[in-house]
């Protein structure tokens, strides 16, 4: 009875806030899982952490993930939809940029759903993997709102609002601030390159060899240069680490920026372009302040669009709408 009337309560509640989110106050909440799932996100946790204890690796695979679901159409879980003989998914575009840690996010939804069958958003658990996976590699802990719908749409052609890895900080501002995000925002969030690789193909335009009207990237060290050149001999999917600690969540990605050992051109712009360059700066000297704007943006990231109520579901497969 008590019971059924928090439960009836909460639904009220859910109900005004979805009204007033369209006002753009978005319903997520701290204690979304309290009753819904009290063991949600203990059960997330103790699924990525397994996960990474096999492959460390995996920590990178789904902080990124979880950027490109919320760049693309909102944090909706697009990003993990399986293509259909009548639509081709998010995944299957060229940006997909070789995404891991799908069987990760599939583990622990099928935990949650024995657990509490219809209740965890797929997009949640991507939230909440990544937040867990950041904490992991021994970056700064923090309490997400949850409470998100799983969206109906993933299309690959949406994934042009990803950010390129050859914008300049310029290009890169205007793109960050119509999601919402300063300056400030931009340049902890690209922070989330302390953990990680990219492929050569994601950087060959920085490397003359590759591109004869060009010379190597000036912003670029030249003996990181040479090194480059020579590991992406071996072909355009050669995996190069973002910073000299792919697996630590760390500030080296800064210091690396402030020796022009940034690997993508999008990363070491941030030094060259003075607004930017003023954060590159302060946190490669203070990892506590990296941290602590890292979190609160990651924060910010995870409401970019969000779905709430009838806007979206919970998917029972993440690949799969329902
Ligand atoms: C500022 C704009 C950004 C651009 C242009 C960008 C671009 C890229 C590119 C090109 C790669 C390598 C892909 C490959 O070659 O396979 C990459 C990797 C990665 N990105 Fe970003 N990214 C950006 C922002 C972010 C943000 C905001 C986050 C998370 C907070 C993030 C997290 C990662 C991670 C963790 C990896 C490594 C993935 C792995 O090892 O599997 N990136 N990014
Ligand atoms: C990423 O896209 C490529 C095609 O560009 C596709 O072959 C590959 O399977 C996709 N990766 C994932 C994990 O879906
Ligand atoms: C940044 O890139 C844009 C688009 O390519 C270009 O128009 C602009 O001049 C560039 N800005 C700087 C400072 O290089």
């Amino acid at each position: 009875m008590i019971v059924r009337y928090i439960l009836n309560l909460l639904l009220l509640i859910e109900v005004v806030s979805h009204g007033i989110s369209k006002l753009g106050v978005h319903a997520l909440s701290m204690e979304y899982y309290a009753i819904r799932c009290p063991l949600a996100e203990m059960m997330v946790k103790n699924t990525v952490n397994r996960a990474l204890q096999n492959d460390p690796s995996l920590a990178a695979g789904l902080l990124r993930m979880h950027f490109h679901d919320c760049f693309v159409e909102g944090c909706d879980g697009s990003v993990l939809i399986d293509s259909t003989k009548d639509n081709t998914a998010e995944k299957d575009s060229p940006a997909n940029l070789s995404l891991r840690g799908y069987e990760v996010i599939d583990q622990a939804k099928e935990l949650v759903e024995k657990q509490c069958p219809g209740i965890v958003s797929c997009a949640d658990i991507v939230a909440m993997a990544a937040r867990d996976a950041v904490f992991w590699a021994g970056g700064p802990v923090y309490d997400i709102p949850n409470g998100r719908k799983d969206g109906r749409r993933s299309k690959i052609e949406d994934t042009i609002n990803l950010p390129a890895p050859i914008f300049n900080a310029t290009t890169l501002i205007t793109i960050f601030a119509k999601h919402g995000f300063s300056v400030q925002d931009l340049v902890a969030l690209s922070g989330g390159h302390t953990l990680g690789v990219a492929r050569c193909s994601s950087f060959k335009n920085r490397l003359s060899k590759f591109d004869a009207t060009h010379e190597v990237d000036p912003s670029l060290d030249s003996r990181m240069a040479a090194t480059l050149i020579k590991q992406c001999q071996q072909g355009d999917d050669t995996a190069v680490a973002l910073d000299p600690t792919r697996n630590s969540f760390d500030n080296a990605y800064f210091r690396a920026l402030e020796s022009a050992d940034g690997l993508l051109t999008s990363d070491q712009t941030l030094l060259t372009n003075s607004e930017t360059r003023y954060f590159v700066d302060a946190y490669a000297m203070n990892q506590a302040r990296f941290f602590f704007n890292f979190q609160r943006a990651m924060v910010k990231m995870g409401l970019i669009d969000v779905k709430e109520g009838v806007e979206g579901e919970v998917r029972l497969n993440c690949r799969v709408v329902n």
